[in-house]
């Protein structure tokens, strides 16, 4: 089966406020509420694609029971590791007349060591039924920026394939543990490696610094699909996988459904291609849906046919 490690799991509470304004009093005329996190929003994902799957990470506090619940309501599968502090609650106001929308995200709580250990033993029972494991999201205060890297230390040493979705040092300290595969967007790529990104030629450096930092494989995603370095040694290949931007109803999580799809066709053992494809098809076609980590599969198929996989063109140096 694939793992999904969500360590700041979160409630996402999205409420529609016509005429939205500071500093006054307002009623709501719509709202929603679903289990959220990036590592939740995988797990969905991979759940609506067919695929095996167990969500595991932290939750506390009856918010962290109703993230439990939610996702017993869409048939994903959980195992988190209970802990003291309350689970976070993440606010979206959408004004429908603007189209604007306002958030406000609580960091989460804090985390004992001894919750970090707990958890590092449920990952170690889990892992030895993964083949792969997402680690996806911000980390909880308190858990030092090192944790991604610790259980990729873990679970490379276990056998289970990493794939890295972070930012940040929790995400540079995880590419240089040696995940698997790392898949930062472009504004994430540029702050790992120090260098902003205006042509073909530096989206190639940027993948080969990310490897040379450590990372196995590295996908760097944009809107138009993903540039990725595959292949270990001689075998290495730098790819562009291009689909026509769509008119998106919410891009929220799109990077979620490319990662849920890239594993999905990982977990498979399908080329790197065929893997980079795949997510790309899940990322657009997630577009097309208001929820973070909604991918309808028979759409994802027919999106599928529009993407192109070829060598990514390095222009010559001036
Ligand atoms: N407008 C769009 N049309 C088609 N596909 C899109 C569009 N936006 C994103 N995608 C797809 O989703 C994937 C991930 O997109 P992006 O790089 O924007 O993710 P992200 O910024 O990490 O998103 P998030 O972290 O919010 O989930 C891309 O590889 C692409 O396949
Ligand atoms: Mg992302």
């Amino acid at each position: 089966m694939i793992l999904t490690v969500t360590l700041n799991a979160a409630i996402d509470r999205t409420v529609a406020v016509p005429n939205f304004r500071l500093a006054r009093r307002h009623r709501a005329v719509e709202s929603r509420t679903v289990a959220g996190g990036k590592g939740i929003n995988v797990a969905r994902a991979l759940t609506l694609l067919g695929r095996p799957v167990i969500a595991a990470g932290f939750v506390g506090g009856p918010t962290g029971t109703r993230v439990l619940e939610q996702l017993r309501e869409e048939s994903v599968l959980t195992d988190f590791t209970r802990i003291a502090a309350e689970t976070r609650i993440n606010l979206a106001v959408i004004d429908p007349t603007s189209g604007d929308q306002t958030e406000i995200n609580e960091r989460g709580p804090a985390v004992s060591p001894e919750e970090v250990k707990q958890l590092f033993e449920r990952i170690g029972y889990l892992s030895s039924g993964a083949k792969i494991c997402v680690l996806a999201g911000s980390l909880p205060p308190g858990a030092g920026d090192d944790l991604y890297a610790r259980l990729i230390a873990d679970l490379s040493r276990r056998g289970v394939a990493v794939v890295l979705d972070a930012e940040g040092e929790a995400m540079l300290e995880g590419v240089r543990a040696g995940a698997s595969m790392v898949t930062p967007n472009e504004r994430e790529a540029e702050e790992l490696v120090g260098q902003e990104f205006s042509d073909g030629s530096d989206l190639a450096t940027g993948l080969n610094e990310l490897v040379r930092l450590g990372a196995v494989e590295a996908a760097i995603t944009r809107p138009e699909g993903c540039v990725a370095a595959v292949g270990e040694g001689a075998e290495r290949r730098l790819l562009e996988v291009h689909t026509e931007p769509l008119e998106p109803v919410s891009t929220v999580g799109s990077g979620d459904a490319f990662l849920a799809g890239y594993v999905a066709a990982r977990y498979e053992g399908r080329s790197a291609e065929d893997c980079l494809a795949y997510g790309v098809a899940c990322g657009a076609e997630s577009t097309q849906h208001f929820g973070a980590g909604t991918v309808d599969r028979n759409q994802v198929e027919r999106l599928l046919g529009e993407v192109a996989v070829h060598d990514l063109e390095v222009p010559a140096e001036v």
